[in-house]
């Protein structure tokens, strides 16, 4: 059985104060988390104390990075600021309200990736793009940025459906088959089979516990990036006690 991997990302969900008692709270169950394949996205004021409390091994990513790793860039994030396991890229939040188009989100991924660090970029369409029968071309058109080769780097693309993030509105499981599937297809085309082993496909928008383990049997999904369901201890608990070692 496929090793399923659990990304939470927190958002601006919890401060400080709040981060660590979520780290507390894991602490205190850490056998449940042992081994598990995780990676905890807290925001950049709050990576330092995620890593200085965490009594286990897990992975810790940031949620964006600058184009640039250093420099007059007031209010900007380094991706060399701190040591990290990966970095999400392009979440439809960065592009949708900071209105980051592919030019950008390609410069941030170029970083991620000569940074040694591993992204996820995420790609999806907005309803409206959904209803005007234009997903695959949006998906066509996130994935262009993709560079020509991995250089044995790993790189995971999580589809978020814009209209599934934070809404409820899971799609349904044939969707999201269908739509990986076209994703796969795509990454066929423009990588050899090395790098294709070093690509994962995840799935998010409104994945909770209740959902979870009917999304697990599509067999094209690796893992889950999960928003408001992972920044809730007792409901990340219970998402986690349903991933298999
Ligand atoms: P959600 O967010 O789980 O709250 O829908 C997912 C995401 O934005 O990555």
């Amino acid at each position: 059985m496929k090793k399923i991997t659990i990304a939470a990302n927190w958002k601006m969900y919890l401060d400080e104060v709040s981060s660590i008692d979520f780290i507390d709270k894991l602490n205190a169950e850490k056998e449940l988390f042992i081994n598990k394949d995780i990676i905890l996205f807290p925001s950049h004021a709050c990576i330092r104390s995620v890593k200085d409390h965490l009594n286990i091994d897990l992975k810790i990513g940031m949620q964006d990075c600058d184009i640039h790793n250093k420099g007059a860039y007031t209010g900007s994030t380094s991706i060399g600021s701190i040591d990290i396991h990966s970095c999400i890229v392009g979440h439809s939040e960065r592009r949708i309200i900071y209105k980051e188009n592919n030019d950008v989100i390609a410069g941030k991924l170029g970083t991620v990736l000569s940074s040694k660090v591993d992204p996820i970029l995420c790609i999806g369409e907005t309803l409206q793009e959904k209803n005007d029968n234009l997903t695959e071309s949006i998906i066509d058109s996130q994935i262009s940025i993709l560079p020509k080769d991995l250089n044995g780097r790993k790189l995971t693309i999580a589809y978020e459906p814009v209209w599934a993030i934070g809404s409820g509105d899971v799609p349904s499981n044939e969707y999201i088959h269908q739509m990986l599937s076209y994703i796969k297809n795509r990454l066929k085309s423009l990588y050899s089979d090395t790098d294709l082993n070093n690509i994962k496909l995840f799935y998010g928008g409104s994945v909770d516990a209740n959902n979870l383990q009917d999304l697990i049997s599509v067999e094209l999904i690796d893992g889950f990036l999960i928003g408001s369901a992972s920044a809730n201890f007792e409901k990340f608990k219970d998402i986690v006690k349903q991933i298999k070692l």
